[in-house]
Formats: C-alpha cells, structure tokens, sequence
C-alpha cells in the first residue's frame, strides 16, 4: 500500500541540521535588513566564496541605507567591481533612494511590497523576508529546486514558472517559526549534501529518509532542465552583386538585431538558381555569370540564420539601387556582420 507522504516530517530534522552543520558566514551574524538585503543581492550570481570579501568591504563603505541613497555612482561601482552583473548595484541604489524619499528607514516587511521595489523579485523578496523579518516566504532557488526536484522525483522542467510557485507553496505550508533558519537550511542542503551534477552526499543528508531519489538511486537525473527554447529558423538567400570590381552592399536598420551594420543583398527563404534568374529578369539586371556559393550557418541567441549564397557578376549597375563598394572599401570603412564571413571571404584577398 501506498503511504501518502507527508513534506511537514522535512522541516525539523532539516532545521536541526542546519544548526549543529552551517557554515560560518558573515550575513548570519545579523538580523538587520539592509545587510541582508544586500548579501542575498550579490549571492544571487555570484559564489558564497567570491561574495564574503565584496559583502565585508561594501558594508564597510556603505553602513545603512542611507549611505547607500547617497553614494556617488562611480563609487558604487567601484566597490563592485568584479562581481558583475552591475545592474545589480545600480537597482540596490534606485532602491535605496526610493526608500529614503518616501521616509521609509528599511525595506517593508511584506513580500508584496518587497516585489514591487527594483531588482527584487520572488527569490530576493522570499529570502529577505524570511531570513530577516520572519515571514513565511520561502526563497526558491537552483538549490532550492535541486533539494525539492529529488525529493519528489519530479521531472517538471525547472525553468517552468509553475513549478517554483507550486514549491513555494508547498514549502509556505510547512515552514515553521523559525522562518531563518529553515530558509537557510534549504539553500545549505543545496550547498553542501545535494550537491549538483550527480555527485550528493547522500549518506550524510538529514532528510534522506523522505527523498524518492534517494530510495531509487535517481538523483542523476533530477532537476530537469529542458534545453533552451528552440531558435526561431530564418532561411535566407544572400547576393553578392560584382559589377567592375565593385560589390553592392546595404546598411541594415538602426534598430534590432545587426543594427546599423553593412550588409549584401538578401531576400527571405531559399531561392532556386531558376527562381533568382526570373528575380534578375524583372529586375532588368542583366548579367554575365551566376555561381552558387554553397550554403552557410549563423547562430545568434534567439534567432539562426541557414543561408544559401550567390555571386552575381552584373554587367552594369543602373538597375540596382543600392552602395556600391571597392573590395578595399569594404574591409576598411563598412562592418559587415561576421555572419556573412563564409560569403564576404569569397571575395576578399
Ligand atoms: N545563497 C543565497 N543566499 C544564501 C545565504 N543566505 N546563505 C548561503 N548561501 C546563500
């Protein structure tokens, strides 16, 4: 028969746990808001190793909210530096000044509001409002997904919305008193037991008695991250029309991908060498040769372009509207997109 399981049997031998193992680290040494605030910010992408010395020097430098209201930026940046993601300082600042003018001495204790403020979002609105004003808002993070994905056995993809808020609400249910530490012991499972990449220490785990991965030796395969979503496909035809040694060439729109760059000629999809000699006749381009270039790929970040290229020795330009350029002109003065490389070494020396 099967035994309906019950998440609640998680949350004491996890806290308990946590509180003989955690690491010594500088934001558990206080409950103030601000400091927290700022640790969870620079934890978000960067390692706890890295962020100690930057979370030391910064609270140095900027004691309480208001000395981070006033800091200048230059010296905001400065302090940090290496860290990256430096949106991340600039929100904390807007923040800071947003409190400060509406008379607000700290961060609000309510996780609606805390979403509201810039660069909060659920994970720094769950954790700075459990870890520092006991609200039983659980912070849902890679670890978080990692401990709960196994647990269960669940093979949602973790990149789906649904299943974070579906584990915050579940964790919301059973988070006891001590809304701190079982934040804490969550992400310090995450850290130091459940560790990633099929390589959890699960002899030593606290909660492996209610772990299904654990029971069948499945904890390779969980979280779930689906592949990134699909790149959008473009086929494209490129034509490099020569005419006496000159190329034609385009500027592409200010705006977008590529934008303001120089570019061939090109149409959308693939065109046949029958279809580009009709395309030539309307045109009234008239020409002496035609080769065909082969085909070439270029992957962007949303988007791939699958071409098919042609040379188009022209025997004059008067038809063609476009810029016509020398093969030295075209190196020195134009930049045109690395994605037309395989085309543009055709022609270049
Ligand atoms: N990662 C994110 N928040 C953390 C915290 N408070 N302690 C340890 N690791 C963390």
């Amino acid at each position: 028969m099967m035994m309906k399981s019950n998440l609640q049997e998680i949350t004491k031998p996890l806290v308990n746990w946590f509180q003989k193992e955690k690491r010594d680290l500088p934001w558990r040494h206080t409950n103030d808001s601000y400091k927290i605030w700022i640790s969870e910010i620079m934890l978000q992408q960067t390692r706890v190793e890295a962020v100690k010395e930057y979370y030391k020097r910064f609270l140095i430098s900027l004691p309480t909210l208001e000395d981070l209201a006033k800091v200048k930026e230059d010296e905001l940046l400065k302090l940090w530096e290496g860290l990256g993601y430096y949106s991340r300082a600039k929100n904390l600042k807007k923040c800071a000044e947003l409190l400060i003018q509406n008379n607000q001495k700290e961060l609000p204790r309510d996780y609606t509001e805390l979403m509201k403020l810039p660069g909060i979002g659920p994970y720094a609105a769950g954790s700075i409002g459990s870890i520092a004003y006991q609200l039983k808002t659980p912070a849902i993070d890679g670890n978080v997904l990692r401990v709960m994905t196994r647990l269960h056995e669940d093979d949602r993809d973790i990149l789906n919305a649904k299943v974070k808020t579906d584990y915050f609400e579940k964790l919301q249910k059973i988070m006891p008193e001590n809304t701190r530490d079982f934040t804490e012991s969550l992400m310090e499972l995450g850290a130091l037991i459940c560790l990633p990449n099929g390589s959890p220490l699960c002899e030593k785990c606290p909660i492996s008695f209610y772990c299904k991965s654990y029971k069948n030796k499945t904890m390779q395969i969980y979280p779930v991250k689906k592949k990134e979503t699909k790149r959008k496909i473009e086929e494209k035809t490129i034509l490099i029309l020569e005419c006496n040694g000159l190329f034609a060439i385009q500027k592409r729109p200010a705006k977008g991908l590529l934008a303001s760059m120089y570019e061939f000629y090109n149409m959308p999809n693939y065109v046949s060498e029958h279809d580009l000699k009709k395309w030539l006749e309307e045109k009234k381009i008239a020409y002496q040769h035609i080769e065909d270039l082969g085909n070439a790929k270029h992957i962007f970040s949303h988007i791939e372009w699958h071409m098919k290229g042609y040379l188009i020795k022209c025997q004059n330009k008067d038809n063609i509207d476009l810029l016509w350029t020398s093969k030295e002109e075209l190196e020195k003065k134009y930049s045109i997109p690395n994605a037309y490389l395989k085309y543009l070494k055709r022609i270049l020396p």
